[in-house]
C-alpha cells in the first residue's frame, strides 16, 4: 500500500490529539496517555484503497427490507466452543480470545481451524508467535487432522489481509494481536496504538469482506495495558479462557457477545492430545470432591443460561502473629471479607485470629452473589470443624445484616442439583420453589450452623 496516511497522537483521557508524542497531554495534564492513530485520507478514498461511496454514504435502509441471517453460522463442531459463541461462528465476525499465555488460547484455535478444514471452510491461521514447524509439532499431538490449515508465519497486518484474500479464507485466525503491526503506524507491535488499529482494520475487514476473524490477545496477571481490555468494544465477540494453568480444566467465558448471551461458559478438559470439550461440567468439577470433609460446600451457580455445581473450600486456621490471611481463589477477595465480616457479627463466629483460604475448585471463578450462601457454609464448617451433609447444595445471596436473600432461577439450580444425585437444598426462607429436591430454608446466618450434622 503505497498511500501513507497521516496520523495523530489521541490523549485517551480527554481526546484532543497532538501532532507529535508527548509523555503528557497538554490540554489535561495526564501522564502517558498519548496513543498513536490514524487520521487523514482514509475517510475519502475508502476502507483498504478501494473506491467508496464514503463521500455520499450509504442509504438507510427499511428494516422490513433486510433478510435475517443471510448466512449461516459455521459449526467447529467443538461444542462447548459453539456454545459460548452462542451457536457457531458468525461470519463477517470478529471475535477476541483473551487469556494468560499457556492457557491454551493457540491449541484451542489451531483444533478450531481443523475442524473447520476437515469440513471445506477455507482457513489461514497466522502464526506471529511461533514457527511453521512449532505450530506443526502442535498439531502433531492433536488427535484431529489438522493437515489441511494453512499457516501464515507473517506479522504485517496489510499481507495478512492480502493473504486471506488470495487463499480465499472464511476464517482467520491471529495469534495474536499483540505481534500484529501495521507499516502506517511508527510505533512497536505491541503497543496499544498499534494494537487498536490492527484490530479495527481487521475488524472492516470482517464486516467487508465476510470473513469471520479470530484474534488471539494475551492477558497478563499485572495485565498489560495494550491487552484485549481495551478492544473490547470494538469486537462483535470477547471470550476469556481461564483456569488454573496446572490444573487440567479451562473454561472458556463469553464476556461480550452481540451474537449470543453473555456470561455463558464452556469447559474444556486440556489433555495430552488437546482440549476436549466436557459435556458435563458438574459432575467433572464433583469427581474429586471428599464428601465428609469439613469446610466443603457444592453451590448451584448459573453460569450464562446454564447451571453448573462447583465446590467450595474454606479452610480457617490459626494464625501467628500479625494480621491473619485472607486468601481467595476462584472468588472476589473483597466479598470475602464482606461475609468473615457478616459471619463475625452476625452469627458470633470468631474468625479474627484464623488465616482464612477459600478455593473455587476446578479453576472456575464465582462472580454471583449466590454462592454467598456456600461459602458462608464452608467456612462456617471449617471453623467449627464439622462437615456440611453431603448431599446437599447451598445457594443464596447474604446480606450484611446477615440476612439470606432468594436469588434468581432457583428451580434450574434445584434440577441440576437433584440431576446430580443432591437431596438437599439450603436456600433463602424467602424462595418459593417446587422441586423433588427438599429445601432447607434459612432465613439469616446464624440458622446456618444448627443444621449441621454432627
Ligand atoms: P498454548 O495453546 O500454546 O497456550 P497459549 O496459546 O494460550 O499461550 O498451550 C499451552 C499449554 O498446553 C502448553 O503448556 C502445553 C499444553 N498442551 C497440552 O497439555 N496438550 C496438548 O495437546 C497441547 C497442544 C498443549
Ligand atoms: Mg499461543
Amino acid at each position: 500500500m503505497a498511500r501513507k496516511t497521516r496520523s495523530v497522537f489521541r490523549c485517551a483521557e480527554c481526546g484532543s490529539d497532538h501532532p507529535k508524542w508527548a509523555g503528557r497531554c497538554e490540554s489535561c495534564g495526564v501522564w502517558n496517555t498519548l496513543v498513536e492513530e490514524v487520521v487523514g485520507p482514509r475517510s475519502q478514498t475508502g476502507r483498504f484503497g478501494t473506491p467508496s461511496v464514503a463521500a455520499v454514504g450509504p442509504e438507510a435502509v427499511r428494516l422490513d427490507t433486510v433478510l435475517p441471517d443471510a448466512m449461516p453460522r459455521l459449526h467447529t463442531d467443538l461444542n462447548e466452543f459453539d456454545f459460548v459463541l452462542g451457536g457457531g461462528i458468525v461470519p463477517g465476525s470478529l471475535v477476541i480470545i483473551g487469556g494468560e499465555p499457556g492457557i491454551g488460547k493457540s491449541t484451542l484455535l489451531l483444533q478450531c481451524a481443523a475442524r473447520l478444514e476437515a469440513q471445506g471452510v477455507a482457513t489461514l491461521y497466522v502464526s506471529g508467535e511461533e514457527s511453521v514447524e512449532q505450530v506443526r509439532l502442535r498439531a502433531d499431538r492433536l488427535g484431529e487432522d489438522a493437515g489441511g490449515v494453512r499457516v501464515l508465519p507473517e506479522v504485517r497486518l496489510e499481507s495478512v489481509i492480502a493473504r486471506a484474500k488470495a487463499v480465499d479464507a472464511r476464517v482467520i485466525i491471529v495469534d495474536s494481536i499483540q505481534t500484529t503491526y501495521t507499516d502506517e503506524l511508527e510505533g512497536a507491535p505491541g503497543n496499544v496504538g498499534q494494537v487498536r488499529e490492527c484490530a479495527a482494520r481487521l475488524m472492516r475487514f470482517a464486516k467487508e469482506s465476510g470473513v469471520a476473524v479470530m484474534l488471539v490477545g494475551h492477558v497478563t496477571r499485572g495485565g498489560v495495558i495494550a491487552g484485549p481490555k481495551t478492544l473490547e468494544h470494538m469486537a462483535d465477540t470477547v471470550l476469556y479462557f481461564e483456569g488454573e494453568s496446572a490444573g487440567d480444566f479451562r473454561i472458556l467465558r463469553a464476556v461480550k457477545n452481540r451474537f449470543g448471551s453473555v456470561d455463558e461458559v464452556g469447559v474444556f478438559e486440556m489433555s495430552a492430545s488437546g482440549l476436549h470439550p466436557v459435556a458435563n461440567p458438574s459432575a467433572a468439577f464433583l469427581s474429586g470432591r471428599d464428601e465428609h470433609a469439613p469446610g466443603s460446600a457444592i453451590t448451584a451457580s448459573l453460569e450464562g443460561t446454564r447451571p453448573v455445581l462447583v465446590e467450595i473450600q474454606a479452610l480457617a486456621s490459626r494464625s501467628g502473629y500479625g494480621t491473619p490471611q485472607r486468601v481467595a481463589t476462584g472468588l472476589d477477595q473483597r466479598r470475602l471479607a464482606v461475609l468473615l465480616a457478616v459471619l463475625e457479627r452476625r452469627a458470633q463466629l470468631r474468625f479474627h485470629d484464623q488465616d482464612v483460604f477459600v478455593n473455587v475448585t476446578g479453576g472456575m471463578r464465582l462472580v454471583e452473589p449466590a454462592a454467598d450462601l456456600a461459602v458462608v457454609a464452608a467456612l462456617s464448617s471449617s471453623l467449627l470443624d464439622r462437615p456440611l451433609p453431603a448431599d446437599a447444595v447451598f445457594f443464596g445471596e447474604v446480606g450484611l445484616g446477615g440476612e439470606v436473600r432468594p436469588v434468581s432461577s432457583t428451580e434450574r439450580r434445584l434440577s441440576e442439583a437433584q440431576r446430580l444425585g443432591f437431596r438437599r437444598a439450603f436456600v433463602s426462607a424467602r424462595s418459593t420453589t417446587q422441586s423433588n429436591v427438599r429445601t432447607v430454608s434459612i432465613a439469616h446466618v446464624a440458622d446456618l450452623a444448627q443444621q449441621f450434622a454432627t
